[in-house]
């Protein structure tokens, strides 16, 4: 993989379309898998991770075809349709492609290995086996906890009620899609609500979901998923990295178009507005049962915040960019309650602590979090490299802390970016 070269940016105003939703890519990936005819996805992210989805899909029997690299034709199987594969199936480094996948496997009766690469296999996976063996799913895992994991399906599964300690909407969205080929109602309750993209497109597919606030149920032996047709939008966690550099670089303006602005999924927008920037939404309009609008930021005079827990699934995957956003504020920033960033595609806590620091950051690392003082001028003597650790979203944060850097910076493996934002360096190349 490539190193990738910067150096700081003076200003930048632009009119940009960054990457689609990779969260409602994988899903409507599979939602289309399991339905019962010719579907079409439009704007789906041609991206590492939904490759990773599509390829899975393709092996389990949909016949899936790239008309574009933007659309996607997809033959669905039926909701218990899926084939034996011949062979072991690779999820690459997405999360989201195993964890889902689990759920949807659950309920067909086929037996299936699934690998991934060395941070997917160092990434917890009871979370997911417990709620599905419980349902009737057959599973062995490493330690009972890690890649490779064997699965064996059950046509009959039942339905259970399910209260989980975190809030996942990986975890979630693998109960409720094994929900639905489930007996009877199945119940899934979060300490907070986590991203609700499952859900929402069950409501659009009519699937008989419930939702109140943070309790979700599903009436299962659904029958059908009829044939569909969808628009992604595009994705606010790929936005966020040219809304922070817009807010940090002087004299700069940017409007980033037809953004997801789903409330589950902006905490950072909102946090960075509480923060004092000049963050503004228009033309807001509903497609396909998701929140949408273009979004006009400026350059900005932060002041530092303190994050709470339940503040923190909004924003995830956003918190390693809050902390080079923080290294700006005024005053100190705190971010509690995030231990979830530890088992990510890296130690998100740690990875982005050292890193910053090698630019003079100061930062402390907590078990649960970061503390970050502002106002702080990010440096580097000479040539100095960090470490991307080959996770997509440490190599973006990164390349916005040095857009605002002096001196030379060479970000290590920095085309991880393609997990997410296959066009991430070319577009911050361009503007
Ligand atoms: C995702 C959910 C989040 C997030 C990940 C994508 C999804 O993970 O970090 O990038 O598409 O459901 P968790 O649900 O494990 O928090």
């Amino acid at each position: 993989m490539a190193d990738i070269k910067i150096t700081k940016k003076s200003k930048i105003n632009a009119e940009i379309n960054v990457a689609a939703d990779k969260s409602i890519t994988h899903r409507a990936v599979m939602f289309a898998s399991l339905s019962s005819g010719e579907c079409i996805i439009n704007n789906f992210l041609n991206s590492k991770d939904c490759y990773s989805t599509i390829e899975l899909f393709k092996n389990l029997g949909t016949k899936i075809i790239e008309e574009t690299n933007k659309t996607l034709r997809i033959f669905g199987c039926g909701l218990q349709g899926l084939k034996q594969p011949k062979k072991e199936l690779d999820c690459g480094n997405s999360g989201t492609t195993l964890r889902l996948s689990l759920g949807i496997i659950a309920g067909n009766e086929i037996k299936v290995k699934l690998i991934g690469d060395e941070s997917l296999s160092k990434r917890p996976m009871a979370r997911v086996i417990e709620p599905l063996s419980l349902m009737g799913a057959n599973i062995s895992a490493k330690e009972n906890n890690y890649l490779p994991i064997e699965i064996e399906g059950n046509k009959n599964l039942k339905s259970i009620t399910w209260n989980s300690k975190i809030a996942s909407a990986q975890v979630k969205s693998a109960v409720l899609f094994a929900g639905m080929n489930a007996n009877g109602e199945t119940i899934y309750k979060e300490p907070v609500l986590s991203r609700d993209h499952t859900e929402r497109m069950m409501e659009y597919l009519n699937i008989p979901i419930k939702k109140k606030e943070n309790i979700t149920s599903i009436t299962g032996k659904v029958k059908e998923i009829k044939p569909f047709e969808i628009t992604v939008p595009n994705d606010p966690s790929s936005a966020s990295y040219f809304i922070a550099m817009t807010v940090l670089l002087p004299n700069s303006s940017m409007l980033i178009k037809n953004v997801c602005v789903n409330s589950t999924r902006i905490g950072f927008i909102n946090i960075l507005i509480k923060m004092g920037a000049k963050i503004s939404f228009s033309n807001p309009r509903i497609l396909y049962n998701e929140p949408v609008a273009d979004i006009f930021v400026e350059s900005s005079k932060l002041k530092s915040i303190k994050i709470k827990a339940e503040e923190v699934p909004s924003m995830i995957d956003e918190l390693p960019l809050l902390a080079v956003v923080a290294t700006q504020a005024d005053g100190v920033t705190e971010i509690k309650g995030a231990q979830e960033l530890r088992v990510k595609e890296s130690d998100r806590i740690k990875t982005i602590t050292i890193e910053l620091q090698k630019l003079g950051a100061k930062i402390i690392e907590q078990p649960d979090g970061m503390i970050i003082m502002g106002n702080t001028k990010l440096k580097t003597i000479g040539n100095e490299i960090l470490n991307s650790y080959n996770d997509h979203r440490i190599a973006m944060s990164l390349a916005v802390a040095s857009s605002i850097c002096d001196g030379e910076i060479i970000i290590k493996n920095a085309e991880c970016a393609d997990i997410s934002f296959p066009e991430f360096w070319n577009l911050y190349r361009s503007i």
